[in-house]
């Protein structure tokens, strides 16, 4: 996830666009840059870090006069957060210059093909290879509208992408696809950004462009075209209401609801690149390099190891892989016992939290091979990884993860699958079971979530008022009861304790009474005869009961709440977000501060 602005117009551009970045750094923070034509010559200004530092380098620039131009704010994908791989990105002729949010899937065999042509890259990005791509069909295209479509033809992944060119310095041209964009109508100005907030204070006409489409934009006109054939396309001006703050979390109360239903587009973007749906096979290539291991220790903290525990159960189960799930705050302080043939998996969403990455090192002092499972690109553990997979979610701003987990689900799905094909142990229909309902999963769950919120919402408030609350589950539910218990008590503050549900009658059934209310996980499946008869002995100590189930399943409960079916311990992915949303709710009907609740901070780096 990057963020996006282009400007043509009468003002001076440069001022306008890093203001508008600054609207859009939320989209990501780890390198900013901007690119215009003055005297007919393509400059670009780019530096690392915050957007101070691009702010910095452009104060000792000379008079900028240009009034079009465009800028960019990262969320590195590919390549590490430096200079050299902040946007935009030249054409190796000086060209044209695009900036770019999104992955270019195919960006590797397209890299070769420049490559045997004789073009030079100067970063890792994939990026900077649509950049010549569009320069390579210059060559032999009318105008750079039509090379711009023509190299758009040939990418495959996602994108919204803007170009400027000394060809034509008061233009700009743009595209999308699966990446958001939006068309900013002005007077005697026009915009292009990721977001409506970029260009807010300027204009409120906003079109909103969909997946296939490129706009060109000058200061008096606009035209939107098709990518397949430039057939112009009609689109409707809306004029919207929104106040910044509201605009910012896109229409949402709160980032943590935002993020909560960004994760179909999660689900997407982990995938992306990863599985080949023609020939249903899964490619990690950061693990190639690395043997399967002879026994697997996941180590994290919170939610990122309420994933690791989930991801045992396929690991084990689909590759036979041997998995020990630990806290790295114990790990790191224990003697533990690592054999050279072992991996630590490290899972960090930050990949800064300083209990992960004290344990990453003491493995690296064991001479094991660490893998990170990291959000943030370049951060302490992806740095310090013997192999890092990305999990891709773009920035997660609310203190209480909840997309980042999503995403880590995925990758250790990939990952279960990848060691099962090696390791030979996992069977065919499990392998086309787990892809198929993969594929299906962003869709399902969007046409899900807004009903799930509602349903949350009416439990949110019926339950808002107990003390304490039980999250039970089994098998692969059991860690989503202990996330679903950390994420009602960390944003509601009400007490809440996740157990195994057989467990219960070791001890902890002792608190049930009728205010002790338990939020059980009770799916269709060959677990759900134990799960049913736990709940019982809950039922006879009148313990209430919300129970998250499915169509068709016959149980007795005070709240039953059905989400749809889905295949095997890839039904998570739909119970994670109902928990989600029932402690979001809870915790907005009560009053709280949900994006930054009281005592915690989003990257815990000190111990
Ligand atoms: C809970 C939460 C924390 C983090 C934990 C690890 O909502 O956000 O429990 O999961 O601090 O953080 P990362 O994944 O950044 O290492």
């Amino acid at each position: 996830m990057c963020g996006i602005i282009g400007y043509a117009g009468h003002r001076p551009a440069v001022p306008l666009i890093i203001e508008g970045l600054r609207r859009l750094e939320y989209r990501g923070y780890d390198s900013a840059g901007v690119a215009f034509v003055q005297n007919r010559e393509l400059v670009t200004v780019r530096a690392e870090g915050k957007l101070s530092a691009l702010d910095e380098k452009l104060a000792s620039c000379p008079n900028t006069v240009a009034t079009t131009g465009m800028g960019h704010t990262r969320w590195a994908t590919h390549g590490i957060p430096v200079e050299r791989n902040a946007h935009p990105h030249k054409a190796n002729d000086g060209g044209l210059a695009i900036v770019h949010n999104g992955i270019i899937e195919n960006y590797a065999e397209l890299k070769a093909e420049l490559a045997a042509k004789g073009y030079v890259f100067h970063s890792e990005t994939d990026t900077e290879v649509l950049a010549n791509l569009i320069s390579e069909g210059r060559k032999h295209n009318a105008t750079m509208l039509d090379a711009f479509a023509w190299a758009l033809r040939q990418a495959h992944g996602a994108y919204a992408v803007a170009l400027t060119t000394p060809e034509e310095p008061e233009v700009l041209y743009a595209a999308r696809l699966s990446a958001p964009l939006i068309l900013g109508v002005g007077t005697g100005e026009n915009f292009v950004a990721s977001d409506i907030p970029a260009f807010l204070p300027y204009t409120r006409d906003v079109v909103f462009l969909e997946d296939g489409e490129l706009v060109r934009i000058d200061a008096n006109s606009w035209k939107v075209m098709r990518i397949a054939d430039l057939a112009p396309v009609e689109k409707a001006v809306n004029h919207i209401q929104w106040d910044m703050q509201a605009a910012q979390k896109g229409g949402y109360k709160h980032f943590m609801l935002k993020e909560i239903f960004e994760q179909p587009k999660v689900i997407t973007d982990c995938l992306a690149g990863r599985v080949d749906w023609n020939r249903m096979e899964v490619t990690l290539p950061e693990l190639a390099a690395l043997p399967v291991p002879k026994r697997l220790h996941i180590v994290a903290c919170g939610t990122s190891y309420h994933a690791g525990m989930w991801g045992k159960h396929l690991l084990e189960s689909w590759a036979r892989v041997p998995v020990n799930v630990e806290i790295a705050s114990e790990f790191r302080y224990r003697d533990i016992i690592l054999d050279p043939a072992d991996m630590v998996l490290v899972i960090s969403q930050s990949g800064e939290t300083a209990d992960t990455l004290a344990a990453l090192r003491i493995a690296r002092e064991h001479g094991v091979k660490v893998a990170g499972l990291c959000n943030v690109v370049g951060s302490s553990i992806a740095r310090e990884a013997d192999a890092v997979i990305y999990t891709q979610a773009g920035p997660e701003i609310s203190v209480a993860s909840t997309k980042a987990m999503c995403s880590q689900m995925v990758l250790l799905t990939l990952m279960a699958l990848h060691w099962g094909r090696n390791t030979g142990a996992l069977s065919e229909t499990v392998r086309a079971n787990v892809l198929q309902t993969l594929k299906k999963l962003p869709g399902q769950l969007e046409t899900v979530l807004p009903a799930m919120r509602d349903e949350a919402q009416v439990l949110a408030r019926t339950y808002s008022k107990a003390k304490s609350f039980f999250y039970l589950g089994r098998g692969h539910c059991f860690p989503l009861a202990l996330e679903g218990a950390l994420k009602l008590k960390e944003i509601s503050y009400i007490h809440a304790e996740g157990y195994a549900s057989g467990e219960m009658k070791h001890g902890p059934i002792a608190l049930i009474d009728p205010d002790f209310p338990t939020f059980a996980l009770a799916l269709n499946d060959e677990l759900f005869p134990k799960v049913k008869s736990n709940i019982e002995e809950v039922q006879a100590r009148r313990g209430k009961i919300i129970a998250l189930t499915n169509p068709g399943v016959e149980l007795k409960v005070d709240h039953p709440w059905s989400i749809p079916d889905a295949w095997g311990p890839m039904a998570a992915f739909l119970v994670l977000p109902a928990l989600q949303l029932f402690s979001y709710e809870t915790a907005d009907y009560l009053g709280k501060d949900v994006d930054q609740p009281r005592n915690l901070a989003k990257s815990v780096t000190v111990e």
